[in-house]
């Protein structure tokens, strides 16, 4: 059977996600195992979620509304920007998907980091669009890079900040003195996905950019803060217009009412926010200090993950964690081989899993 499937789609391969903890444990007969290699909150979702989730359940039946004017009253209300400005999706994945489908097609260019989201590039190809990568030498945005590489096609730029999966990130002063020089029509789409994390003092806060520049996007999610990965809800902003298109293309029931909801109780549980931020940045110190007593080059991260540079074979590392029941995401399937990306944990997985790279690193010397 010849199928008529897109031309698009067969050049394109599947997503590799993170491996789940129930098919580590069916495959190799664990009984514990803990991921570090999705970037999801290991602390969960605050209390407030789970409350909100148990009233909704008495609506199970409506579909939600459409608009999510409740989530999208809360946003305004913190962030100061107006409704019509505020969109929302099933998970940014599901945004990127729509800003692709309301922009791209073939012939279109978009530019992104060498090492930097994929999904960017998987809506990209999708629409049939190419995709231009530019430098990341050491493994930062390369700002000046990605100017250098605009043409007339170009009709995106994605700027991961932080950026997935290196961790680095990039302040103010860069970011103004770059958006000044795109071109009004190329569409820049900041991506602050792990913005909640950042420690970096001149970081900046792009909805800040919003009415000088008709051409930002800004996107966040909460999948990693607020730990609502499974619920599947991220928002943006944009101008009024764009965000009406963009309305257009999402699916009209794209976030549902557990999501919703769950989103609003989050929002007003800032204390939760806080603990989550304390005890990631006291994992970053750890691994920062374990990682320099091993002379092992590191990322500086501004996320909940960190990278680094093994030495050594990630892929073989990886597969040794795991049989000690430690996912982690290797360099090889993020185009960066011999690194590994590691989720910042609790306290207590963050010194299991060191424990246990040490005892595979040990392993492979005497292998
Ligand atoms: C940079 C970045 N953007 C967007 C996403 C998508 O998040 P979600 O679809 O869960 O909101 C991720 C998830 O890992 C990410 O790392």
């Amino acid at each position: 059977m010849q199928y008529k499937v897109r031309e698009e789609i067969l050049s394109m391969k599947r997503y590799v996600a993170g491996k789940p903890i129930s098919e580590v444990k069916r495959e190799l007969g664990l009984d514990t195992v803990v991921k570090m290699a999705s970037n999801e909150n290991p602390m969960g979702a605050s209390p407030k979620v789970k409350e909100a989730i148990e009233r909704t359940l008495l609506d199970i039946s409506l579909y939600p509304d459409s608009g999510s004017y409740s989530l999208r009253e809360e946003l305004s209300k913190r962030t100061g920007r107006p409704m019509a400005e505020i969109f929302i999706g099933g998970g940014s994945d599901s945004l990127i998907k729509v800003i692709s489908s309301t922009f791209l097609k073939k012939g279109d260019e978009i530019i992104m980091g060498a090492h930097s989201f994929s999904r960017y590039e998987d809506n990209a190809l999708l629409m049939g669009a190419t995709v231009v990568k530019t430098s990341m030498e050491d493994l930062t945005i390369e700002l000046d890079a990605m100017e250098k590489a605009i043409t007339e096609k170009t009709k995106i730029i994605y700027l991961c900040n932080p950026n997935n999966p290196t961790g680095s990130s990039f302040g103010k002063e860069a970011f103004e003195g770059f958006i000044a020089k795109v071109p009004k029509d190329v569409m820049i789409i900041v991506d602050e996905a792990y913005r909640e994390y950042v420690t970096r003092e001149d970081y900046f806060d792009a909805t800040g950019y919003l009415d000088a520049y008709k051409n930002l996007i800004v996107l966040r999610t909460f999948s990693k803060a607020y730990g609502m990965a499974s619920l599947r809800v991220g928002y943006g902003f944009a101008n009024e217009e764009l965000a009406g298109y963009f309305y257009r293309v999402v699916d009209p029931f794209d976030v549902n009412l557990f999501a919703q909801e769950a989103a609003v109780a989050a929002l007003k549980d800032e204390a939760f926010l806080g603990e989550v931020v304390a005890e990631n940045t006291k994992g970053k110190e750890f691994f920062y200090k374990e990682l320099e007593a091993m002379g092992l080059p590191y990322v500086v991260t501004d996320a909940n993950f960190i990278l680094w540079d093994t030495k050594r074979d990630d892929m073989d590392i990886f597969h040794r964690l795991m049989k000690k029941g430690y996912i982690i995401r290797p360099g090889g399937f993020l185009g960066i081989p011999g690194h590994i990306r590691v989720s910042i944990s609790t306290m207590e997985n963050n010194h299991g899993f060191m424990k246990a790279y040490k005892e595979v690193l040990q392993e492979m010397d005497e292998a």
